[in-house]
């Protein structure tokens, strides 16, 4: 019996090829041990998944192991305010909220279906006064944050997390940099697209979350105000990866 918050199988993305059973099996059974059901933020997990699937939202949500792996890399570097790009159901940001109760999470979401059903989420969670949804296209409403940021109403970014419209994915990196203090940790994700950002350099055919994908790889890597690597990830979210970069 799987000890844990999700409580279907995720739909296999069209992007990759169909995760092996080897690899989610061995996500469950990492998460059984590391997040179980007697975990203190278990049951607001798993009634957000339930919530969000009882709502009609894609379950395309961070993978449980992902999601506490930037709760637990935010806990590693003390972070104050972690910006999300792409709320959907709220998962990833109860996640970081519920781990650290010192963070305050911004995140932008585009959907006002998935906002609001979000910010039910968040509200049944507990955590509405540290979890701020801005509805809207992020190319819009990042730019109110990070003037928020410049007049110090709201504190530098500790840690960026993109997951949203790939082909915006440099736009996002790009305006977000501004706002982060030294040291800030960004995360892309869905960068690796089961291995199609390496599949030759004619990119006509190409859709946008691999161009995407490429564009914010090749800029990152010309960017001074910044270093960073990019880590292959398997598991129940099938082949794909993630970008890491620090602000310098
Ligand atoms: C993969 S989901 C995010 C999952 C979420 N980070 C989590 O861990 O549960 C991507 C979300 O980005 C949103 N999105 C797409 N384009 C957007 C845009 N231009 N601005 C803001 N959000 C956008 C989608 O509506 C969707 O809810």
């Amino acid at each position: 019996m799987i000890e844990s918050q999700q409580t279907s199988v995720r739909t296999p993305r069209l992007c990759c090829p169909e995760p092996s059973p080897t690899w989610a099996a061995t996500d469950l059974y990492t998460l059984s041990h590391l997040n179980s059901s007697t975990a203190h933020n278990s049951a607001i997990l798993k009634s957000t998944l339930d919530n969000s699937a009882d709502q009609g939202l894609p379950d395309i949500y961070s993978s449980r192991a992902f999601a506490k792996f930037l709760a637990l890399q935010a806990k590693a570097i003390d972070a104050k305010h972690f910006l999300e790009v792409g709320t959907l159901g709220g998962f990833a940001s109860i996640w970081l909220a519920s781990e650290n109760p010192n963070l305050k999470v911004t995140t932008l979401e585009y959907n006002p279906h998935h906002a609001e059903v979000a910010k039910e989420n968040i509200a049944h969670a507990g955590l509405s006064d540290r979890i701020t949804v801005h509805v809207g296209p992020a190319l819009e409403t990042l730019p109110t944050v990070l003037s928020d940021i410049d007049t110090g109403k709201l504190p530098k970014l500790d840690m960026v997390y993109v997951d949203a419209d790939k082909q915006n994915n440099w736009n996002y990196v790009n305006a977000a940099i501004s706002g982060c203090r030294k040291g800030a940790v960004i995360i892309v994700d869905n960068v690796v697209q089961g291995g199609q950002i390496a599949s030759g350099d004619d990119l006509s055919d190409k859709p946008e979350y691999v161009t995407g994908a490429r564009k914010v790889i090749e800029n990152v890597g010309k960017d001074e105000r910044v270093t960073a690597t990019v880590i292959q990830t398997v598991g129940e979210g099938s082949h794909d990866g993630f970008l890491f970069a620090v602000v310098r």
